[in-house]
This record gives C-alpha cells, sequence and structure tokens, in this order.
C-alpha cells in the first residue's frame, strides 16, 4: 500500500501505477539549459511585491538564456486552482499542488519561480521538502504591513477592512488570517528599502553562488 497526500488527507495511490523512468539525465537536460534545476519560492504578504519581483527575475533569466516561468498565485487561481478559496485548508491545498508542479519544471531543468504568500511556515517546509534540498531557495519578499497597506493594488485591504468592521471576516492575511515569517530564508529582501533591481539581483547572486546558473550574463 502506498500513500499520497491530497489535501489534509492521506489518500492511498492505486497499486496498478507504475513510475515510468525516461532516457533524459540531468547531464543531458544541463547542456541545453545551462542551469541546473531550481524552484525559487517568493513568500510575503499580498502587495509586498513578490509578483514584480517574480517577473523581473524571470525576465532578466530568460534574457540570459536560461528557461524560467513564474507560477503566481493569482494566476494559477484562474485554472488550476479555481476551485479553492482562502481557508487554512484550501492554502494548504493550493501551495500542495503548486510545489508538485513546481517540482516538474525542476524535473525539466526550468527554473520555477513560484510568487505565493504561502502564510504557513508547514506548507512552505513541505514544498522545501517535494524538491532536492540544493535546488529549493526560499525568498522573504519583506514590507511592513502598513505599507502593502498603503499600497493596496487591487483595494482588497480595503475590503478586508470594511467586511471585518461589518462583521463579516473575509480572512485576508494580515487583517484577520496569519502570516508565519520564515525564520531562515536564503533571501531576505525589503521592498520598501531596496528596489526591484536591487532585490532580483540578490536572488541571482544566490543563484550564481549555488552554481545554478552555469553561464551567462544573470
Ligand atoms: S495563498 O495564501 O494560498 O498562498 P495566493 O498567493 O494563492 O494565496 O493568492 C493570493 C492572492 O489572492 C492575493 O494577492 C490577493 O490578490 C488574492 N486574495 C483574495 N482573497 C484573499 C484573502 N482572503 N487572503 C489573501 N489573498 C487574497
Amino acid at each position: 500500500m502506498c500513500l499520497v497526500e491530497i489535501g489534509l488527507a492521506m489518500v492511498e495511490k492505486s497499486p496498478d501505477v507504475v513510475w515510468h523512468s525516461g532516457s533524459v539525465g540531468p547531464d543531458e537536460r544541463r547542456k541545453v539549459t545551462k542551469n541546473s534545476p531550481a524552484v525559487v519560492w517568493l513568500t510575503g504578504l499580498s502587495g509586498c511585491g513578490k509578483s514584480t519581483i517574480a517577473m523581473a527575475l524571470e525576465l532578466a533569466l530568460i534574457r540570459s538564456g536560461h528557461p524560467a516561468f513564474v507560477l503566481d498565485g493569482d494566476n494559477l487561481r484562474h485554472g488550476l486552482n479555481s476551485d479553492l478559496g482562502f481557508s487554512a485548508q484550501d492554502r494548504t491545498e493550493n501551495i500542495r499542488r503548486v510545489s508538485e508542479v513546481a517540482r516538474l519544471f525542476a524535473d525539466a531543468h526550468i527554473i520555477a519561480i513560484c510568487s505565493f504568500i504561502s502564510p504557513y511556515r508547514l506548507d512552505r517546509r513541505n514544498a522545501r521538502n517535494r524538491i532536492e534540498p540544493h535546488a529549493f531557495l526560499e525568498v522573504f519578499v519583506d514590507a511592513p504591513l502598513n505599507i502593502c497597506e498603503q499600497r493596496d493594488p487591487k483595494q482588497l485591504y480595503r475590503k478586508a477592512r470594511e467586511k471585518l468592521a461589518a462583521g463579516t471576516p473575509m480572512g485576508f492575511t494580515g487583517i484577520d488570517a496569519p502570516y508565519e515569517p520564515p525564520e531562515n530564508p536564503e533571501v531576505h529582501v525589503k521592498t520598501d528599502v531596496q528596489t526591484v533591481d536591487q532585490c532580483v539581483e540578490s536572488i541571482l547572486q544566490t543563484l550564481r553562488t549555488r552554481r545554478i546558473l552555469l553561464q551567462g550574463d544573470a
């Protein structure tokens, strides 16, 4: 019997499925992509700048010849995760699915840039545990709540405050739902004091130090 994790439940995987190994090994993939697998996991409050940094990082990597792709919370909730809301359980399932997708990207040597609030440490730890240790970079995109609330690009903080005042809380992260900051992230950027370029550069520097990027100017 083999159990697999689906949401908060452990579900028995059918014994009638087998793993097929491909004929393309990591060395052959590396020759094509010039990089080793990586999952760059951006976590932080809504409005902290995750998506902006993710898109800028993707552009920098692509322009220097490294395949990269952004998996963004809002975007994935239009499709793969459109059935999920914002309860703790749904957020856990969101992160589980996304980390499985990121693992596939990593297997393909495409740098997966994951941009999710991902408020719970346990969910982020489980995501990390699905990826080769060397390949996972947690990036804390840090900005004080009051700054994120001032930015409020989607007017969701305003809505969350109004709903809370009306007695119908919407469980918005930072207002009436928790955010557990990373304790030991590989990269810590502060978007209230650093530019987007500076934040991207510190992520690129970590990718270079880890020798994930094998050539190119990125
Ligand atoms: S996560 O918590 O499950 O990781 P995710 O990153 O996918 O969240 O989606 C967050 C985005 O959904 C926010 O940027 C915001 O635009 C939107 N959103 C809508 N409702 C909420 C809510 N209750 N809490 C947080 N974000 C919300």
